[in-house]
This record gives C-alpha cells, structure tokens and sequence, in this order.
C-alpha cells in the first residue's frame, strides 16, 4: 500500500464520506437499451447471423404462443368447476410446470443465438397467435377445447418451424421445436382430450 508524506497509507487518508460514496447504492441509473428487439449479436456457433435472425423470429413467435398457453392453464387451474374439478384442477397445473419448463428452453435459445427474448405481458399479447380468451369463468368442456386448440396452434407452428431450421442447418433450433415443443404439447393434448369422450361427465 503507497504511503504519503505524512506516514498514513492512501486509503487511510480517504475521508469517511468519500468511503460511502463507493457502497451507497445508486438508484437513479439509467441506460438506452443495448440491444433492440430483432438485432442479432453475432456469437461464435458457426451459424451466419442470417440463421440466427430467422431462428430466433420463428422461436420468439413460439415464446409468445407458448407463454399465452401457459398463463392459460393457470386461468382454467383457477376457475375449473364441477364433478371433475380435482382431477382438471390438478391436470391443469401439470401442465402449466411443462409449460413453465418450455418457456424458459425457447428463451435462452433465443438468447444464446444472440436475440432477444420477448417477455413482458404486453408483448406477448401482441404477438401470439392464440385466440384472447374471455376474463370471466367458463365450463370445464370449453376450457378443455380452448387448450386443444392452442395447443395444436403450437405444433402446426413447431413442426413447421423445425422443418425451417433444419433447412437453414440450426440443428440446435430443431431440437428444441421437435423434442421439447412438439413431444410436450402432444402428450398435453393426449391427456386433455380424454376427457372430452361421449362417457365423460365434462360437457359444456
Ligand atoms: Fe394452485
């Protein structure tokens, strides 16, 4: 540590308050974005930054759906009612951690391809695909036929976007759309459309 003429070291002779200058926290901070939506920062994976954009517009638009549906189950999760509320009730949460599970997988793809994730609600209201649903509660049969329908949205959309990216040589990218998108929302949709048979007491 230096000493000065006096003997004392540097940091010895730092006043009290400039010491609490250096810890106080600044709440005040602000910053242009360093990084707009829809600009690519290229990284080093061998994809041009032209694979990249095309990726990460057509995972951005699977967030989007994906986040919608999500948000969905936990709306029938809380207002499921009738005979069969307990087994909805719970089936609906399940499937919501899926979903839960997926979103954060297509976002830091999105990220690691140098994208942007969309994130915040209004964004996403913007971009899904998936039909608004109502606020207020509906039966248990119409809740079901809302998430078959998104849910097929979702694979129609995976499946062609894994053809996409294959093509463009994102091998990552297509595993995502194929093993995570495509196989979790086909085994939701299996068991959610066993109950919509003529024996179930789940009719709207
Ligand atoms: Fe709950």
């Amino acid at each position: 540590m230096a000493a000065s003429k006096d003997g004392k070291s540097k940091s010895a002779s730092t006043s009290p308050s400039s010491s609490i200058k250096e810890v106080k926290p600044n709440l005040h901070q602000q910053s242009h974005e360093t990084q707009r939506y829809g600009e690519i920062i290229k990284l080093p994976n061998g994809l041009s930054e032209k694979v990249c954009k095309q990726s990460v517009a057509l995972l951005n638009q699977c967030l989007a759906d994906t986040i919608t549906l999500r948000d969905m189950y936990k709306k029938h999760h809380w207002q499921v009612v009738g005979p069969t509320f307990n087994q909805l009730h719970l089936m609906y949460d399940q499937h919501y951690e899926g979903q839960v599970l997926l979103v954060d997988i297509v976002a830091e793809r999105i990220q690691l391809l140098g994208g942007v994730a969309l994130a915040m609600a209004p964004d996403i209201a913007e971009t899904t695909q998936i039909a608004r649903p109502p606020r207020g509660r509906e039966p248990a049969a119409v809740q079901l036929r809302r998430l078959a329908e998104a849910h097929e949205q979702i694979i129609i959309s995976a499946r062609d976007a894994a053809e996409q990216v294959d093509k463009s040589g994102d091998a990552g990218s297509n595993d995502v759309f194929v093993s995570n998108v495509l196989r979790t929302n086909e085994l939701q949709v299996w068991f959610l459309t066993e109950h919509l048979v003529a024996a179930s007491p789940v009719t709207a």
